[in-house]
């Protein structure tokens, strides 16, 4: 069987690339959906940390949580499905600020939004789009690192969906955090998510989590799941294999030339040079 062409993988939606698993009729109707105050959104861009974050947060709950799959995965049939929870609903998303649903603005819904190096997001998206089938081929780390910088990729630019989510950092609703933090002092993060969602929780309870949410603790427990479009935070893949690759800092040291460096740095110094962050 020959590999499935681009247009049957991706398609554009207000000029951001989108995997043909959020069909556009979704997409279109994000805003006739139902918040409730109590919802978490769980925000990222493709490849930031998100899976790690949603086991610190699911974690944290000692009343039951529904880790839901992302907002803007599946068809129509998602705005009723998530109606149908009783549970406190945890929803995990990629779309930028702008795209997201109306009702979670209104509602000042608690958000977190985890941010990642650029670089190291963008070798990591590389090789999830070398190995997940929902995904074009992409034939080298030069030829993606264009495509990346472009914002030719699902979900958009990088740079795009940070300032959109930057310019609402001073809303008390929501939190930003970085998963070079996490990575630096996973404890000292989780204390600070848990006062942000207002879960009291001991010091020694959260070094317990902490164990359990190690890499090669995460990677174990996934590679002992069955694949479950339910296990995965991330609109562009139901195989959680996927995820868990190499969980470091730095990786992109590993693939970029001095030139493709300077040449990101130039990108970014242009398309941040309004950032406070
Ligand atoms: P790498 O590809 O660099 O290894 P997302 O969940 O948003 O798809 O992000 C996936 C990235 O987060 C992958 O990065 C993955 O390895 C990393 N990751 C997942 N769990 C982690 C953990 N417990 N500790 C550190 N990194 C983790």
């Amino acid at each position: 069987m020959s590999n499935p062409s681009e247009a049957e993988l991706i398609h554009k939606f207000k000029g951001i690339s989108f995997t043909t698993r959020s069909s556009p009729e979704l997409l279109n109707s994000l805003d006739a959906f139902d918040a409730r105050e109590d919802d978490v959104l769980l925000v990222s861009y493709p490849k930031s940390g998100t899976h790690w974050l949603a086991g610190v947060i699911t974690k944290l709950y000692k009343t039951p949580v529904t880790l839901t799959n992302p907002i803007e995965l599946g068809d129509m049939s998602k705005l009723e499905e998530l109606n149908q929870l009783s549970s406190k609903r945890i929803i995990p998303t990629h779309l930028d600020y702008n795209m997201l649903p109306q009702h979670f603005k209104n509602k000042k819904c608690k958000m977190i939004y985890i941010i990642r190096n650029p670089k190291d997001t963008a070798v990591s998206m590389y090789h999830y789009y070398k190995e997940n089938p929902n995904l074009p081929t992409v034939d080298t780390w030069t030829a993606f690192l264009d495509l990346f910088l472009e914002g030719d990729v699902v979900c958009g630019s990088w740079f795009d969906h940070f300032l959109s989510w930057e310019e609402h950092k001073n809303d008390k609703n929501i939190m930003f955090l970085f998963y070079e933090d996490m990575k630096k002092n996973l404890p000292k993060v989780v204390k600070e998510i848990s006062i942000f969602l207002a879960i009291s929780i001991s010091d020694e309870d959260i070094q317990d989590i902490c164990k359990k949410l190690s890499f090669s603790e995460m990677k174990r427990d996934a590679e002992k799941e069955n694949s479950d479009p339910s296990h995965t935070v991330c609109a562009l893949t139901s195989n959680k294999k996927l995820i868990f690759r190499k969980g470091t800092v730095g990786d992109w040291k590993n693939h970029f030339t001095p030139k493709q460096n300077l040449r990101f740095d130039e990108v970014l110094s242009e398309k941040m040079k309004f950032s406070k962050m």
